[in-house]
């Protein structure tokens, strides 16, 4: 039993970094573009009104700052790891050098939820997002295209067509190459950006400052569905940012690209917190732009603008009088999730490639492409899951399953990287938290308070994942460890091709 115990040791870490097969393409500014690409998404554009309507009013900026204090204590833990870790596994990886296989096992399992049941919800998110973009232009797609068969009102075949087809297109993307998806998501990034800062800029214009008057409401109850809920003061301050945290998911899936980064123990902490900074930057200045714009009350269902919550950015600039803003933001969160999906799956891909080299999942999962250095295989089969799963489930109720996900791994990278401190304190670190006792402390109880706001039926359904996982993990993966069946020094003999070299910065 002590088995499951084992720690992998620093040196097969050194020779998997090593031996990789990737290529080591991803300079700094490519390896942020990441981190923005998959932060910024369609959780910014929607979730905004429900914050402050149902929590925070005007004081969504304050949620906005709680979750990204949140999240900047688990990106320092997790860029002090990958300054010494620069592996693709991420948390998984983090966990299995410094407190045992079956943690790392568990970790690696509960981010299948953030990355692949999170690429799905995204899918399902984007398919939204391109059909009222159709209809802007006048093209109605049939509702049996556009629906899983459980939500389909009518009779017979239903799917979501949208959501399988960007799926596989995104995936046809990274089996190309590491290279060509970057300089893709570059692209999309860049226009994310623009059109955030122009709703910034252009929503400046349009505030009316009474509408933060009081700046943080008191505590009131509003309706949610058949239900009141305490909203506003100070406790809807800190439920908003649970509820809005889904906007910052995604800088942690820089870790996963460390190995094909050029330099990645100086440059993924460097992306991981940049990348992070400048969406917390550019979330509270939205959040200001949006509250000031239209009255928080003004979000309401049942009030006078019932769809506004639905679509808060794009709705306040149509009651601003600013119809054609609607587009630009209906067409950048269109072509913005398309990179938030890209970062996923990719994320996801190399977290089953470290645990496939470890021999925890099948081998399939660490085959990489001999011409274009990238799982593809893996990628495909990923492919085919997330896309069908995407086209027929009702999959965007468990969002918040993804947020599980995050949560659980962001709490365990605390933990893991205050053990590592302790047990190897001598190890070479690039990047060192400053007062890891507080900042590790501090970022176990955000989470783990977070992980308590998520709704009962996104906590049960993650749990019962996780006991799934640990009876897979007893029935397979302990079997099959590299590190019970061979031993290190066997298993990871550079029998493998020589590292390539860096090509040309990004
Ligand atoms: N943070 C990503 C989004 O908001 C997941 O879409």
């Amino acid at each position: 039993m002590s088995k499951i115990w084992t720690k992998k040791p620093m040196s097969a870490f050194e020779n998997d970094m090593k031996s990789s097969q990737l290529k080591r393409v991803l300079g700094k500014w490519s390896l942020t573009a990441i981190g923005i690409g998959a932060i910024i998404g369609g959780g910014i554009f929607v979730l905004t009104g429900t914050g402050a309507y149902y929590h925070a009013g005007p004081a969504l900026a304050i949620s906005f700052i709680i979750a990204g204090i949140a999240c900047i204590f688990a990106a320092l833990c997790y860029s002090e790891f990958a300054s010494i870790l620069p592996v693709e596994g991420s948390a998984y990886a983090y966990a299995y050098g410094t407190v045992g296989e079956i943690f790392a096992w568990i970790i690696g399992w509960g981010l299948i939820l953030e990355y692949a049941m999170g690429s799905m919800t995204v899918a399902v998110s984007w398919s939204g997002y391109f059909n009222k973009l159709l209809k802007m232009f006048g093209i109605h797609l049939p509702d049996y295209l556009t629906s899983d068969p459980a939500s389909y009102a009518g009779e017979g075949f239903a799917m979501n067509l949208p959501a399988f087809l960007i799926v596989l297109f995104v995936i046809g993307i990274l089996i190309k190459g590491t290279k060509e998806a970057a300089k893709t998501n570059n692209l999309i990034v860049i226009m994310k950006v623009s059109a955030v800062l122009f709703v910034i800029i252009a929503g400046v214009f349009f505030i009316n400052t009474a509408n933060w008057d009081p700046f943080i409401p008191a505590p009131a109850m509003v309706k949610e569905g058949e239900n009141m809920k305490e909203a506003y003061g100070v406790q809807g301050i800190i439920s908003g940012a649970a509820a809005i945290f889904f906007a910052y998911i995604g800088f942690d899936a820089v870790s996963t690209q460390a190995g094909e980064a050029i330099n990645p123990k100086k440059d993924v902490p460097f992306a991981i917190i940049v990348s992070l900074l400048v969406c917390t930057v550019l979330y509270i200045l939205v959040s200001l732009v949006l509250t000031g714009m239209m009255h928080y009350s003004d979000f309401d269902p049942q009030g006078k603008y019932p769809d506004a919550i639905k679509a808060p950015v794009a709705y306040a600039f149509e009651i601003a009088g600013q119809g054609w803003a609607g587009y630009i933001i209906t067409i950048a969160a269109t072509v913005g999730l398309v990179s938030v999906l890209m970062v996923m799956i990719m994320g996801q891909s190399r977290i089953f490639l470290g645990m496939s080299k470890d021999g925890l999942i099948p081998k399939l999962f660490s085959d990489v492409h001999p011409v274009r250095k990238t799982p593809a295989k893996s990628l495909m089969l990923l492919g085919i899951v997330i896309a069908t799963i995407a086209a027929l489930t009702p999959i965007s109720k468990l969002a918040d399953m993804t947020s599980f996900g995050t949560l659980f791994a962001f709490t365990m990278v605390c933990v893991a990287v205050w053990i590592l401190r302790k047990k190897e304190p001598q190890l070479p670190r690039t990047f060192k938290v400053p007062a890891l006792p507080v900042i590790a402390t501090l970022g176990i109880c955000i989470n783990v308070y977070l992980i308590w706001n998520l709704s009962h039926e996104a906590k049960y359904l993650s749990l019962g994942w996780l006991v799934l996982g640990v009876l897979i993990y007893f029935t397979y993966s302990l079997k099959n460890s590299k590190l019970h069946k061979v031993g290190y020094g066997e298993t990871f003999k550079a029998e493998q091709e020589p590292l390539d070299k860096p090509d040309l910065d990004l």
